[in-house]
């Protein structure tokens, strides 16, 4: 009776029942429902299991990873991901915990730009200055709307396919944009994230994810101890707003450098222009592509519980955000106020402004081209 019971929301969800009774240590997907949105829409959360024991919880409201159980050294899992326990929060308020962001993440200059002689003016909902600019997608971006969503196991391994049409005008982007986005959880620790989107109108699309990882666990402290490594010998300086001044320079001598890995406090707290500006860290770093496609952008190394993340990438440029504007405000999961750089971003994207910079690699998606790029979470521990 009991086994039944579990597999009953399995099967109505469409997992195939073959998949996830096979023998062995097989991956499985449990579904449980999460609430309701804003608009009263159910919400389900599905929980992604590897061979390995690894899990990982993904709702369909914002796409948001709720939950990451990773390993340390001693395979003792706990949760590396900054989130909450229930959709209340997350509707009421969220600093982008665990999201997708889109139509397009990071910020864009006073919200406006011209693309094919045309000029739109976004929401603007980011004010660092008073003029304000355009931020993660704006008010709802796609990190506040509901998914519609299709767990599946395949090859043995659990994914979550989530889609979305972002009507022409939301936020102020022009063109109906179809957006699909694949999360996977791999036997080898790995959280892999393919975006797709395809446009009936020229328009910029840059998505992204914003988890904030503490490899200590979430709720445990702060994450300045963790050692960063970009391989990146560039990054985008900002103005005082955020907004890219258009260069790009190298980070050699600089805070910025983290070519050999670094702690992440090591150098926050010193006297820099970059810094003052961004409160810490929160810039775009250029990365060392090589022959480009999908290459190492970060890795992550936690001395205490032995975990390391590797971040790799399609795509050309990473936010690193230290977790600055935490302030104690927001409540975790076990209950623990997540207080001032308790958790880190590595935000995988074009380089913000894109849209308004004609010497950044562009954002700009046409009708009949397809939007593909895929970006890997990966856990091991030292
Ligand atoms: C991004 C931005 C930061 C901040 C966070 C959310 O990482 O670059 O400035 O807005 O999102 O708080």
């Amino acid at each position: 009776m009991k086994n039944l019971k579990k597999l009953i929301p399995l099967a109505i969800a469409g997992v195939a029942l073959a998949s996830v009774l096979t023998a062995g240590n097989p991956s499985t997907i449990k579904v449980r429902p999460f609430g309701k949105d804003r608009n009263g829409e159910e919400v389900t959360a599905y929980t992604l299991t590897n061979a390995k024991g690894m899990k990982v919880e993904i709702i369909n409201y914002g796409g948001i990873v709720t939950r990451i159980y990773a390993p340390d050294r001693n395979g003792k899992l706990a949760d590396v991901v900054l989130g909450y326990e229930n959709i209340e929060k997350y509707i009421e308020a969220t600093p982008y915990f665990g999201a997708l962001i889109g139509r397009v993440g990071n910020r864009i200059d006073k919200g406006e730009f011209e693309l094919d002689g045309e000029k739109y003016t976004l929401v603007r909902n980011n004010f660092p200055t008073e003029e304000g600019c355009h931020l993660h997608g704006g008010t709802y971006g796609f990190d506040k709307v509901l998914w519609k969503s299709q767990p599946y196991i395949s090859g043995n391994e659990a994914s979550l396919k989530l889609w979305y049409t972002s009507v022409d005008g939301e936020e102020g982007y022009p063109g109906t944009l179809k957006v699909k986005v694949i999360y996977t959880l791999t036997n080898k620790n790995e959280l892999k994230i393919q975006y797709f989107a395809e446009t009936d109108k020229a328009t910029p699309v840059n998505l992204t994810n914003h988890s904030y990882f503490n490899l200590r666990g979430e709720g445990n402290g702060d994450i300045l101890g963790h050692v960063l490594m970009l391989n990146a010998d560039n990054m985008t300086p900002v103005d005082a707003g955020l907004i890219p001044t258009g260069e790009i320079t190298p980070v050699e001598g600089t805070p910025f450098d983290f070519t050999t890995p670094t702690a992440i406090g090591a150098r926050v707290n010193q006297e820099d222009e970059q810094l003052k500006f961004g409160l810490g860290y929160d810039h775009n770093w250029v990365l060392n592509k090589g022959e480009g496609g999908m290459t190492l952008a970060a890795s992550v190394y936690e001395p205490e519980s032995g975990r390391f993340m590797e971040v790799f990438t399609e795509e050309p440029g990473i936010q690193f955000y230290g977790g600055n504007f935490l302030d104690g405000t927001n409540i975790g999961k076990k209950g623990i106020p997540y207080e001032y750089r308790t958790g880190f971003c590595l935000e995988t994207q074009h380089f913000p402004d894109s849209i308004n910079q004609p010497n950044f690699p562009s954002t700009v998606l046409r009708p009949g081209e397809k939007y593909e790029t895929t970006t890997i979470y990966k856990f091991s521990t030292k």
